[in-house]
């Protein structure tokens, strides 16, 4: 099968098409044929080999998000979706196990039904970083009407978090570019704010107590802790653990713990279903255009997913 792969990490052009064995579905697992897969910033990291991927197997197969049609449902897998059902699924790359493939096989719990009335490209964006806002806004456990801050609000992570945050009955406050204010408005935040390391400082003009809890999608890290009440919690998403004042608590989480979550999973498809989850797409683009995707997705400001069909 085709897929895109790296033999060694480096810039977006170590990213080439690669022939790869079909893999064989084991028990409890399912068959995926890809037809789009979500190029996520953690692809970036692998492909660039600030991972640690020593003893996996070769050629490094990056992705995390696909969507496509069951093809083979494994025995004693756990599901109540058929063979030919339009699925959506999350995949924790290992090796050349990775999304940007024409064929994946996953633990049945990783996958579900994509949402109705979405195509493969748009569902794809939805299953790794709507889990990661959920297991975000999960770790927190803020009750409704508690006040939650959001960074990195119009991307696809940040944009999730405000969304779910909302229709878990929780205030938003979230950050802006200029240019990005009316779409993070149409994500439902109550109160938007410029982006930056000021964030925290005009939070506070806001919230004169602080928020609650966090979501630190833009990496702000020790700079969003002025903005939190004493004791709250911020949520990082690249291991940022420091010491903080106050008792604000930094908590890293890794949505590799909700991998297997398909219950949340197919919650999220019922939310986009009923609109309460928007599916952002940026361009859908040939996988043999990975390397530009990469390209274009690190120079920042793209907003809404690239997609890799297949
Ligand atoms: N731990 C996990 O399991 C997990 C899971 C999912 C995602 N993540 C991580 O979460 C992060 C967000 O992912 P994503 O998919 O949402 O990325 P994304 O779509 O690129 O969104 C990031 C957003 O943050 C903005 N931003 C960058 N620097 C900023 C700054 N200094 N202040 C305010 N905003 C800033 C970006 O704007 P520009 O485009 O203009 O730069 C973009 O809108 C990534 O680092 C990703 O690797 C971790």
């Amino acid at each position: 099968m085709r897929a895109i792969g790296i033999h060694e990490p480096g810039t977006p052009d170590a990213l080439q098409v690669v022939d790869l064995p079909r893999p064989a579905v084991s028990e409890g697992e399912v068959r995926i044929r890809v037809q789009a897969a979500a190029v996520n910033p953690t692809d970036t990291i692998l492909r660039s080999g600030q991972r640690d991927t020593s003893g996996q197997s070769l050629p490094l197969v990056p992705g995390m998000d696909v969507a496509g049609v069951l093809e083979e449902i494994g025995p004693g897998a756990s599901t109540t979706l058929q063979v030919g059902n339009a699925v959506m699924g999350i995949v924790v790359p290992r090796g050349s196990h990775g999304a940007y493939a024409e064929q994946v096989v996953l633990p049945a719990g990783s996958v579900t039904a994509a949402p109705r009335g979405s195509s493969p490209v748009e569902a794809s964006t939805l299953p790794m970083n709507g889990l990661t806002a959920r297991l975000a806004l999960d770790t927190l456990g803020l009750p409704p009407g508690s006040v939650l801050a959001v960074t990195g609000a119009a991307g696809a992570m940040g944009g999730y978090a405000v969304q779910l945050a909302k229709a878990d009955g929780l205030t938003v406050i979230a950050d802006a570019a200029e240019k990005d204010e009316e779409l993070v408005v149409g994500l439902g935040a109550d109160v938007v704010l410029p982006r930056g390391e000021e964030f925290a400082a005009r939070v506070r003009e806001q919230f004169p107590d602080g928020v609650d809890g966090a979501v630190d999608g833009a990496m702000l890290h020790a700079a969003v802790a002025p903005a939190l009440r004493d004791g709250g919690t911020v949520i990082t998403i690249r291991g940022y653990d420091e010491a903080s004042e106050r008792g604000v608590r930094f908590h890293p989480i890794l949505v590799a713990d909700y991998a297997r979550e398909q219950q949340k999973l197919d919650t999220l498809r019922q939310q986009a279903e009923d609109g309460v989850l928007s599916l952002r797409v940026a361009e859908a683009v040939p996988a043999e255009q990975a390397p530009q995707a990469h390209r274009r997705l690190e120079a920042g400001g793209v907003r809404g997913r690239l997609v890799l069909t297949f």
